[in-house]
């Protein structure tokens, strides 16, 4: 996608990176709201495009409800997209799966979520937790399990690994449980890790950890992570690209060094404002409304971050910015631009 991970959103027809994992082009999410007389929907994710390189990370970043869960639950397939296209290895997602088969995209798709307990059984032991996707998967002999079981406790660091093998997931930290579900994501040789808030749940003592045990999956075996955050900090750390979203709309996005340091769109600079730095006794003064965060629908126009915006006018009211190139690998849609 014109040589960029993430980058403006082309068509369809446009050059197709060889090494994107995962596509996306023009995705959309409509969710019904619940009324039982009017067929009202809400759009939870509008018009986002990006590629997942092989190897990378790519960040996406925004405050709650701004679509990230809703987007990575379409890759898993937990959702169908309402249109938009997925493209899994150049395949169209829906060809990929009707040649392959939803267990076999799962294997290649894993997920990692927010809280490591509730994805984990309490009444199974964490060798069962290892055992069980390499059994269903195919990837080990039965005979072989359990060496490969020890080897996956390893490799993300919880040794002893006999010991910790035969716990239950209560008698492990929120890190080690972590740790736990990685392994277990880790145990399918998997091409992509969609990890929704990894790290937020967690003791802040632990989320670097998780953090630097994930780059080196990254680097050591080739996994490319989409890693869902609201923390534009740790974005930075991880993940070579980074997408910015405000109400289901990607608003910036480009490598990780200028959408995190010099952010050009004023939501991403308000996400950045609200990062505590050293020195200068917690956070910096936003220099942005308070305003409203607006239900979107297909109908909606204009810039979403419009009633927070401190250089809003009425073209933001009326029209949704276009794409603006502000480097060879800096996008953003933003009027001022
Ligand atoms: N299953 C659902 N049904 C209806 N609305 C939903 C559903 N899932 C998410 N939403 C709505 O979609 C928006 C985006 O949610 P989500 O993707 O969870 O955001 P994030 O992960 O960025 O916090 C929110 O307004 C949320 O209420
Ligand atoms: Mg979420």
């Amino acid at each position: 996608m014109l040589n960029s991970t993430v980058s403006r959103a082309p068509s369809s027809e446009e050059n197709r990176v060889s090494s994107a994992v995962l596509s996306v082009r023009h995705l959309v999410k409509d969710f019904a709201l619940g009324h039982a007389l009017k067929s009202e929907t809400m759009r939870a994710v509008n018009d986002v495009s990006f590629d997942l390189n092989r190897g990378e990370a790519l960040a996406i970043v925004g405050e709650s409800g701004s679509g990230k869960s809703t987007g990575a639950r379409i890759l898993s397939r937990i959702y169908r997209q309402t249109s938009g296209e997925v493209r899994f290895k150049g395949q169209l997602l829906e060809d990929f799966i009707a040649k392959h088969g939803e267990l076999e995209y799962a294997r290649q798709v894993q997920m990692i979520f927010q809280d490591p307990f509730g994805s984990l059984n309490p009444v199974h032991t964490i060798y069962h937790h290892i055992a069980r996707p390499l059994l269903i998967h195919g990837r080990a002999n039965k005979a072989d399990v359990p060496a490969k079981v020890y080897q996956l406790l390893e490799l993300v660091g919880l040794t002893p690994v006999a010991e910790t093998a035969e716990k239950y997931p209560h008698e492990l930290s929120g890190g080690q449980r972590q740790r736990v579900a990685i392994a277990r994501a880790i145990a399918v040789d998997p091409e992509v890790i969609l990890a929704d808030e990894p790290i937020s749940m967690l003791d802040v003592s632990v989320r670097l950890g998780i953090l630097n045990l994930m780059s080196d999956l990254k680097d050591k075996m080739g996994i490319s992570f989409m890693y869902i955050t609201h923390d534009i900090a740790t974005a930075r750390y991880f993940a070579e690209k980074t997408a910015v979203m405000y109400v289901g709309h990607m608003v910036e996005w480009g490598d990780s060094d200028s959408v995190t340091q010099t952010p050009q769109h004023p939501y991403s600079q308000l996400l950045l404002s609200a990062v505590p730095k050293v020195g200068n006794g917690g956070r910096r003064a936003l220099a942005v409304k308070k305003g409203e965060i607006p239900l979107w629908h297909a109908e909606s126009v204009g810039c979403p971050f419009v009633g927070r915006c401190p250089r809003a006018t009425s073209t933001c009211q009326e029209t949704m910015p276009d794409v603006t190139q502000l480097s060879e690998t800096h996008f953003a849609r933003c009027h001022h631009l």
